[in-house]
């Protein structure tokens, strides 16, 4: 059996980059460590990190907060929950994905110098949600080209993407609003993470006779994944773990791919490569056994 790991896969550089600093934050012995949201969208991920003490909560819970310190996932926050924390002299950790935190910048910088924000994204996004917060919650949320009426009351308009909108979505709409609007400034803030990742995964399900996705059933960038690996490799099957794999189906096959969403650990992934390796032996032996019986 060959198993191919498609290239890109698992953790972007951002979500590493935040596990990272949530693992260094327990290894370092601190107590009453709080992340505001889930850090991660696997299941089992956050459970590893709430059974080593990590406590979720959300931007409301921290005027009850007295000690402890507050890690900021990679999505990042409004400039207003930054400063309720400060005022409450709890130490931050700030695991934001410095990709968005770009988008951030942008988004102060601009809203300063007296232009209107539109923010190419999903409105309920967390980080759609805190770069709005970078503007005094004043930006316009387009998440569709139909969603422009009254675009040409603005005189200035300036444009950034939340980094995992699709390119061509944002281009349409930045078509449109450029071709109503006087003066608009338009900057492409999509990180090429994600379609690197789809790209390689579609590569690898050409090539495979199965496909397996590994990462969360509620993670969007993980069913997206699915779908497309779908699409080129019919014999694609969607697991969050080692144990909704199934493993004597498996064994049907020579060529099989692996890819995992950008929020799926590699420990899980490991997890699948070890019981499929066992597999593999034990096709192997199986085969040992057929050719002593058949002499
Ligand atoms: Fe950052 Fe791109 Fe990942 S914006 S969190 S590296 S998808």
């Amino acid at each position: 059996m060959e198993v191919i790991i498609a290239d890109k896969s698992g953790y972007c550089f951002g979500i590493e980059n935040a596990m990272k600093m949530v693992q260094d934050t327990i290894e370092s012995g601190r107590q009453n460590i709080y992340t505001l949201g889930p850090i991660s969208h696997n299941t089992q991920e956050t459970r590893r990190l709430t059974n080593q003490g990590v406590v979720i909560i959300e931007d409301d819970d921290v005027d009850n907060l007295e000690t402890g310190c507050i890690i900021l996932r990679s999505h990042g926050v409004g400039k207003k929950t930054i400063e309720a924390i400060k005022k409450k002299g709890l130490p931050i950790i700030n695991a934001t994905c410095p990709f968005v935190r770009a988008v951030q910048k942008k988004v102060e910088s601009y809203d300063v110098a007296g232009y209107q924000i539109v923010i190419v994204g999903n409105k309920n996004h967390p980080e759609v949600i805190g770069a709005n917060g970078w503007c005094q919650n004043k930006a316009l949320i387009i998440n569709d080209i139909n969603q422009l009426e009254n675009i040409e009351s603005y005189d200035r308009i300036c444009i950034v993407a939340q980094t995992t909108i699709i390119e061509s979505k944002f281009n349409e709409i930045c078509d449109a609003i450029r071709s109503r609007v006087n003066e608009v400034v338009i900057f492409n803030t999509i990180c090429s993470a994600t379609a690197e990742r789809q790209a390689a995964a579609a590569k690898t399900a050409k090539e495979v006779e199965y496909m397996i996705v590994i990462g969360g059933y509620h993670s969007s960038n993980t069913q997206k994944l699915a779908d497309i690996c779908k699409s080129h490799c019919a014999k694609t099957c969607h697991i969050e773990t080692i144990r909704d794999l199934d493993l004597a189906e498996v064994r049907n096959y020579q060529k099989i791919g692996i890819t995992a969403g950008a929020s799926t650990p590699d420990w899980i992934v490991k997890e699948v490569l070890e019981g499929m390796e066992e597999q593999n032996k034990i096709a192997e032996e199986n085969v040992v056994a057929e050719v002593a019986t058949e002499e």
